[in-house]
């Protein structure tokens, strides 16, 4: 291809409108290390460990298209908590990508969406032709491994002493054709279970890394499938993984014809998907069509059904034409590989609920509490509460602190536990990390500790304890 054939390099994308590259959500392209933040209220003196946070954040300003949540650089943010002080750093995940523009000083890799992909001349043989690496969906510790995760992708390990890149990996093996952004952790065996989408058949996969960061299950193909599809998240009980296989398609023939690469196609209904963690056959059971971006957690049931609560939206709201705007509730779901699905609403109070959480000690087994957030009813703004749903009392309380919040994390601590998460005033654009006692969370933060530099609103997180 000469010169002249070759496409141009897209167009900047205006930095000062778009909804999602101002605000709250401007890209941050500074890079510190702050230690003895100021803290109103207290920091128990027996917390110890890290709060990391994932998001995407674009390195330069993007060119041709910046499609949130899918585009963006990745930047981990650290809050480190100990004897009742508190530091920050934050650094971008250094990809082959990152790393080319910066020696360029301007964004080289368009917006995913776009199709246009960087010649050999400018980035070299080993690049040319690739898409930009989105390593900033979620942070898991395993294995010795610190993991920057990507969707239906490999993830980059990063150091956890001081957050800089270590290299892109499979995991020994396991996620050598890419994994979920949410494996979950076994906290009873310590094992590590992903599954990956891809557009070829076989379509869905599942893999499994021992508590010692090797490979106990190369990437095993799930029969029942048909076609390509989009699964973000998944849930883990002793005895099963449970996907929701949710109707939106990857459609790349209407791609290539210029439509949209996903396509909500209802008439196929939602199937979930019970895969035995003992290799057993896949069991399937199918319902109406919904869509789910999260889960909660689930459990194994003593009559062999699955207990599964999660985030359930009428459609993939900006993914499908539909007539009233999508809007969400959390269920939990009893799930009998014989008989089908039952489901009770446990909150349908409040406007795009997402991003539920429960303590991380309690995955594949019975939790009490879930959190969430939401946006208050009326607001039009930025996610900005926060829901306690306690499910052995059956009630919910909120937090609206006035400034758009991010997902809540489950903090263990010696003696008490806590809620933590990150929160960004849209007046003054100051960020801040918010403590919460898991006990009377809507009391407000009993610490609130000021954050050097403004976080952007991301996406997902984990608190780490500090490791003996
Ligand atoms: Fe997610």
């Amino acid at each position: 291809m000469t010169a002249s054939e070759r496409p141009a390099r897209p167009a900047p994308v205006d930095m000062h409108t778009h909804p999602f590259l101002t605000g709250v959500f401007a890209p941050q392209r500074e890079e510190v290390d702050v230690a003895d933040l100021s803290v109103a209220g207290e920091i128990p003196d027996d917390l110890a460990g890290s709060y990391l946070r994932n998001g995407p954040n674009p390195r330069f300003d993007p060119i041709g298209s910046y499609v949130y949540p899918l585009d963006g650089d990745a930047m981990v943010h650290l809050i480190r908590v100990e004897d009742g002080r508190v530091s920050y750093s934050n650094r971008f995940v250094r990809t082959p990508m990152v790393v080319a523009e910066e020696a360029a000083g301007h964004a080289i890799w368009s917006g995913i969406t776009d199709g246009y992909t960087p010649p050999a001349s400018e980035v070299g043989d080993e690049l040319a032709g690739t898409m930009r690496d989105l390593p900033d969906i979620n942070i898991v510790r395993h294995g010795g491994r610190l993991l920057a995760m990507a969707e239906a992708d490999r993830p980059y390990e990063i150091s956890p002493a001081d957050l800089a890149t270590v290299a892109k990996t499979d995991c020994d093996g396991a996620m050598l054709v890419g994994s979920t952004a949410h494996p979950k952790i076994d906290p009873a065996t310590g094992e590590m279970v992903l599954f990956n989408y891809a557009l070829e058949a076989p379509y869905l996969t599942w893999a499994v890394v021992g508590p010692d960061g090797h490979t106990t299950r190369k990437p095993t193909p799930v029969d029942g499938l048909d076609a390509p599809i989009m699964v973000h998240d998944m849930a883990l009980t002793s005895r099963f993984i449970v996907l929701f296989v949710c109707p939106l398609v990857f459609d790349i023939a209407a791609m290539l014809r210029g439509g949209s690469l996903l396509a909500w196609q209802p008439d196929r209904g939602t199937r979930i998907a019970l895969i035995p963690r003992n290799g057993d056959p896949v069991r399937w059971v199918d319902t109406d069509p919904f869509w789910v971006w999260h889960v909660a957690n689930a459990f194994d049931n003593p009559d062999g059904t699955v207990t599964v609560d999660y985030v359930e939206w009428t459609y993939p709201g900006g993914f499908a034409d539909q007539p009233r705007p999508a809007s969400s509730e959390l269920v939990r779901a009893v799930v009998d590989p014989d008989a089908g699905i039952g489901k009770t609403v446990v909150s349908d109070a409040v406007v795009d609920m997402e991003f539920p959480r429960v303590d991380d000690r309690l995955l594949t087994r019975d939790h009490r509490r879930i959190a969430s957030v939401a946006r208050a009813a009326g607001d039009t703004g930025q996610r900005e509460s926060l829901w306690f749903h306690d499910l052995a009392a059956g009630t919910e309380t909120v937090w609206t602190p006035g400034v758009a919040v991010g997902e809540p994390i489950f903090i263990p601590g010696a003696g008490h536990d806590y809620w933590g998460t990150i929160g960004t005033d849209p007046a003054d654009l100051r960020s801040r990390f918010y403590l919460l006692d898991a006990d009377a969370p809507a009391d407000g933060p009993i610490a609130t500790v000021d954050l050097p530099i403004r976080v952007p609103a991301g996406l997902h997180g984990a608190w780490l304890p500090a490791e003996p």
